[in-house]
């Protein structure tokens, strides 16, 4: 390289920098901001724009099988009260730690936190936002174009069957995606009860829940980010950004960073003011965070967390083939609309988003296909499509509405034979009662231990 090209390369550089800090500095101004915000991530970041009829040569769709995650939600009420309580001390304090000359957000920035202002109370806890309902009905249009013969008008209860889970999101959901397909025609949603066992199976999981869910152990990676480098910057820069002259705690941070998500994706299409305490990747951070904790917590971390998802493969495997039995007598669509504690673990057991070795604390900043943001937004969803064909029944899966090659497969349409073949065994294996049997203390004694072994290592 000449001298020309070092001089080129040097003002290059320093343009690049120059405008990336620009961007830093005044998060206001970011054209597109960063919005992969783990399980909080709006569906609109994640979901497929292509809704052209889908058609394969000598195929025709027979049945759409559907399983959805509710949308958009309010926070649960005990997280209502701490942003209620905690949120605007933190707004003070920074706004007057702006006004001392401490702190690094630009004018835009401190203006639109000076102005925030909690939108929502406890009597909204957990419920579908507007923007959740939009997000279902919008999808169900899609489906709908994607799928005519399946999910066109006329509604008919035995040929549309829906279920939702007692809870407001899920059942409003539900409501909303029928009123995507039938507008203002009431449909059938049989009652559903607490505990729903094909939707909400690991509620009643308790071996599960104390060795996984209620378990240090299984947030062994997740702590270990929380002390790395990487997070400890995060909340260094956060704290600076904001003025503060001590480091602020991870809970004051996260706090910050659940406000900043729940407001963007609450009012999608307005600046949220509370991001402007993050770099992008500083969002990276916290988004990494996340992917430790489902990990984890609801897929491949631990073989428990899928296995017990084996109640929705045996529903679709068993629709499936009734329909190859007796078609005429057949709904063409079962759509469910559930939670991410279900959806998760049925993708998981689907083997979507795997990667070939476990996810851990040092994995920051590489590429991974184990993504919180990818595979648990609001509204993440799989449908099945089982499709007659020429040469037999054939389905083909959507994750996102994304056309999906599942492993084992070799193409998008896989022979609904190979397809039931692949889960035989967590089929055949489903026994529910056996593998959620309560642990008891032995189980839980040597779990214990397993989590403390790495500090004993340290002390001999
Ligand atoms: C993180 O650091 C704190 C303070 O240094 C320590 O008490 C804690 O055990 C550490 N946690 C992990 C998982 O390393
Ligand atoms: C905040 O934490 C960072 C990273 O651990 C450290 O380098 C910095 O000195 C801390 N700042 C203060 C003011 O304690
Ligand atoms: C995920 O991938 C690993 C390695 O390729 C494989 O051994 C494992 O069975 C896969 N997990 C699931 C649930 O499909």
């Amino acid at each position: 390289m000449g001298l020309l090209g070092v001089l080129i390369a040097g003002l290059l550089y320093h343009t690049c920098v120059i405008a990336q800090d620009d961007n830093q500095a005044c998060y206001a101004t970011v054209g597109e901001p960063y919005t992969h915000f783990g399980t909080k991530t709006p569906y609109s970041v994640v979901l497929n724009k292509d809704d052209s009829e889908v058609k394969f040569p000598g195929c025709r769709p027979a049945q759409f099988w559907l399983t959805a995650r509710h949308g958009t939600r309010y926070p649960g009420e005990d997280d209502i009260e701490l942003m209620a309580r905690r949120l605007p001390e933190l707004q003070q304090t920074a706004l007057k730690n702006a006004a001392e000359g401490r702190g690094e957000l630009c004018e835009q920035d401190l203006t639109n936190i000076r102005s925030w202002s909690l939108a929502f109370d406890v009597s909204v806890e957990n419920n579908l936002t507007p923007s959740g309902e939009q997000e279902l009905f919008d999808m169900a249009k899609r489906f709908q174009r994607r799928f005519p013969t399946l999910l066109g008008p006329p509604y008919s209860p035995e040929k549309h069957k829906f279920q939702s889970t007692v809870k407001q999101r899920a059942r409003e959901s539900g409501r909303f995606f029928a009123k995507g397909l039938f507008g203002d025609q009431p449909v059938e949603f049989p009652k559903s009860e607490k505990n729903h066992p094909l939707l909400q199976f690991y509620k009643t999981c308790n071996r599960w829940r104390e060795l996984i869910d209620d378990s240090e152990a299984s947030r062994h990676e997740r702590y270990t980010f929380q002390n790395s480098t990487h997070m400890l910057g995060t909340i260094d820069h956060v704290s600076r950004r904001l003025g503060f002259t001590s480091n602020m705690s991870y809970a004051d941070v996260r706090l910050i960073y659940d406000i900043c998500r729940y407001d963007k994706t609450l009012h999608p299409d307005r600046v949220s003011a509370w991001c402007a305490a993050f770099s992008e990747q500083d969002l990276k951070v916290m988004e990494f965070d996340m992917d430790l904790e489902y990990y984890w917590v609801d897929s491949y971390g631990y073989e428990l967390n899928y296995r017990q998802a084996c109640p929705q493969v045996k529903d679709f495997i068993t629709k499936f083939n009734a329909v190859r039995s007796s078609p005429e007598r057949q709904p063409l669509a079962n759509m469910y609309f559930s939670h991410l504690g279900g959806v998760l673990k049925f993708i998981t057991l689907l083997g979507v988003f795997n990667d070939t070795r476990p996810l851990t604390s040092a994995d920051f900043g590489t590429s991974h296909a184990f993504r919180s943001s990818l595979a648990s937004a609001f509204a993440t969803n799989v449908a099945l499509v089982l499709f007659e064909c020429s040469d037999g029944y054939r389905v083909a899966t959507y994750v996102q509405e994304h056309p999906t090659e599942l492993p084992g497969c070799g193409s998008l349409l896989c022979p609904l034979d190979e397809l039931a073949q692949r889960y035989r065994s967590a089929v055949e294996s489903c026994d529910l009662e056996g593998m959620c049997a309560a642990a008891g203390w032995l189980a839980k004694a040597w779990n214990t231990a397993l989590w403390a072994l790495p500090a004993l290592a340290a002390l001999v």
